[in-house]
């Protein structure tokens, strides 16, 4: 079933799969655990298999409500209504109800790439974010329902645009601020956002980054656009027609604000990912599911306790950042680290500088910069204490059982656990991990499903599959953090998650389960790669390439790589007469210029014609096996000229 699937890191499949080392929970980590009896948790994780929603409806009490739900769920295949009835604000979930007891708590704290530290406790978090909703509703005229994007890096005012649109009901669209103008301009197109609120520059490697350029580029070709707030963090950048200065604008309002109740189905945030289609999807999330699913899994994985410092290495321009750099972290009350920078600036040292530097207790990261680190060598984190940690997590893509025996010993002493979370953009919260005081690990593995998510493996035909027996992994029952819809595109949310198998939500992630019920994920099993954590189309990168005068035809596949996952192969066939001296250098160029450098192929080979069935379909499967330099095997009968694939250089 799997002929095309890749194995992402060194270790190879057969490694994997003989991979037998288990790691119960340290057991004073277990003693003082939220989740830390084995027997009781066991007993509480299959009840909840049986009831789900009874799981889910408990869980609900940890989150405020302005008025209760009448009923828990309304499934009506595939749409889905959580918390039906009830009323409920993000933000005040966030920020208010935590200012009697933890007002002078910090919930964020932040340093710049330049070392500089800026403290954000949950008062004064508030208070900027009452200042920007009065903006949001006095000044610019939002309304609930609304859309406003945020193209800001990683950055305390980032979080403050999110918690004010989320507290008077305005839908945020937050857009990774690598991404190109043209990427930010559909975005905001489909988004119809009316306000954009960015900055003048980011701060990455020792060098600053042009932001509202890149804004003033999207801005030409977005009407539906009415003002950019901008936050000056250089004295001389100019305002323009549309812009409006946000330390302005916020001295002029008061720092007091009442949060309105809203439904609990109102959408929070439209996120943008890559699917199997050029057009990125804005994936829908509501208010009170993902609220109750974010914060209930952020508590239990993170085993989250007042004193801790919770640092995500994640930019909130991806789901891991909304979920827990933001609403599963601020709901609990939690003290969050974050950083504007390079992980590896000014040298490979620097992420465990600052863990010792903020004592940092709790490190959520992803595997590739972990294999990044552990290629730095282990002399560099010797050089640090790093005995403040306690818990390691990973999450974006598989963990080859190298990258975790390195993590658990060189940064985790082999004393703190990790939690390896799979989940994506469009389930909202962590689907499946271990609970560190109660699951015993095994490398590489993502361990169990969470109470109340209901997984599975299933073949071809939706029937569940045997241990260790390949297949797709699959939900089968709703749960609150879900999706909703495709942003203006019901037919594709149906088609893609759900027509596939009857009943069951399809992840596109290719799995098996062995013997003890823990759950390996091998990655995508459709036209999404996934390189160093970050997901992408290769469609999309397609249509940059053609977008191009000198090509005529192109074909993006994933190469496995060592170091980020897949890297970006790239066939291409230039149009008759194209000058192809440093087209390749061109061509690479001109997607950073369309998506932004998250989408630089790795690779580009010129094709005299791709190969294509007799049908016309591009055989990709053949095109992975000559990028990875595997010999061509498989059946290549129905391809339209079975002859080699003929490269021009
Ligand atoms: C895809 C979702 C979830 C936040 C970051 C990525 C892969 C995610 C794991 C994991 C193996 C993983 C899957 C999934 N993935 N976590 N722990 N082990 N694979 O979110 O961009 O929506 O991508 O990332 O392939 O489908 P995303």
């Amino acid at each position: 079933m799997f002929s095309d699937r890749e194995v992402k890191v060194s270790d190879t499949i057969e490694t994997i799969l003989k991979e037998t080392r288990v790691f119960p929970p340290p057991e004073g980590f277990s003693k003082a655990a939220w989740q830390g009896d084995s027997a009781s948790y066991q007993k509480l994780w299959s009840s909840s298999q049986e009831d789900p929603i009874g799981f889910w409806q408990t869980a609900a009490e940890n989150i405020h409500w302005f008025q209760k739900w009448q009923k828990v769920l309304q499934w009506d295949e595939p749409f889905s209504k959580w918390f039906v009835g009830a009323r409920t604000n993000a933000a005040y979930n966030c920020l208010d109800r935590h200012l009697e007891k933890h007002g002078d708590k910090t919930a964020l704290l932040f340093e710049g790439e330049d070392g500089k530290v800026d403290t954000w406790t949950y008062r004064r978090l508030h208070s900027e974010v009452c200042r920007l909703s009065n903006v949001i509703e006095k000044d610019l005229k939002l309304k609930a329902g609304d859309t406003a994007t945020i193209y800001l890096p990683l950055m305390p005012e980032a979080i403050v645009a999110m918690l004010a649109c989320a507290r008077v009901g305005v839908v945020h669209s937050v857009i990774f601020a690598g991404f190109a103008a043209h990427a930010i301009r559909d975005r905001v197109l489909d988004a119809e956002s009316k306000v954009i609120f960015t900055t003048d520059i980011g701060y990455r490697r020792g060098q600053i980054l042009e932001l509202k350029q890149t804004v003033d580029a999207a801005v030409t070709e977005t009407p539906c656009v009415k003002s950019v707030v901008v936050l000056r963090r250089r004295d001389t950048t100019k305002l323009g027609p549309k812009d409006l200065d946000w330390k302005d604008l916020l001295s002029r309002q008061t720092p007091e604000h009442t949060a309105q109740p809203f439904d609990a189905e109102q959408p929070l945030f439209y996120l943008y990912t890559s699917g199997t289609t050029g057009k990125p999807k804005g994936i829908v999330h509501t208010t009170g599911g993902y609220l109750v699913g974010t914060a209930t899994t952020a508590k239990w994985v993170f085993d989250l306790k007042p004193d801790d410092i919770y640092w995500c290495t994640a930019d909130i321009g991806w789901i891991t950042g909304h979920s827990y750099v933001v609403y599963g972290l601020l709901a609990n009350a939690a003290t969050c680290l974050i950083y504007e920078g390079n992980l590896m600036y000014p040298d490979a040292g620097r992420i465990w500088e600052i863990i010792d530097k903020h004592k940092a207790t709790i490190l959520y990261t992803a595997p590739t910069a972990i294999r990044s680190f552990m290629r730095a060598g282990d002399a560099v984190p010797a050089k640090y204490s790093l005995k403040s940690l306690r818990l390691l997590g990973t999450v974006g893509e598989p963990i080859n059982p190298e990258a975790w025996m390195w993590y658990h010993t060189q940064i985790g002493k082999g004393r703190c656990p990790i939690v390896d979370t799979w989940w994506q953009t469009e389930t909202g919260a962590i689907l499946i991990s271990a609970l560190p005081g109660v699951t015993s690990l095994k490398p590489g593995s993502a361990t169990r499903p969470f109470p109340g998510i209901k997984a599975d493996i299933v073949d071809e035909k939706g029937n569940s599959c045997g241990p260790n027996e390949g297949g797709y992994l699959v939900i089968r029952h709703p749960w609150p953090s879900m999706l909703r819809t495709i942003h203006k595109d019901p037919n594709r949310f149906k088609e893609t998650y759900w027509n596939k198998f009857k009943g069951l939500y399809f992840t596109g992630d290719g799995a098996h389960k062995d013997q003890d019920g823990y759950f390996w994920i091998k990655g995508r099993v459709d036209d999404v790669i996934n390189v160093s954590g970050h997901r992408l189309g290769t469609m999309e990168i397609e249509s940059a390439l053609v977008s191009h005068p000198s090509v005529a035809e192109a074909a993006v596949v994933g190469r496995p790589d060592e170091l980020k996952g897949q890297s970006i192969v790239a066939f291409v066939t230039p149009r008759d007469g194209s000058d192809l001296k440093d087209l390749q250098k061109k061509l690479k160029d001109h997607v950073v210029q369309e998506i932004g450098s998250i989408a630089r192929p790795d690779e580009i080979k010129f094709t005299k014609t791709l190969p294509k069935t007799r049908s016309g379909k591009i055989m990709r499967r053949l095109l992975k096996d000559l990028a990875a330099g595997k010999e061509i095997t498989g059946d290549t009968t129905t391809l339209e000229n079975p002859g080699l694939v003929e490269f021009i250089q």
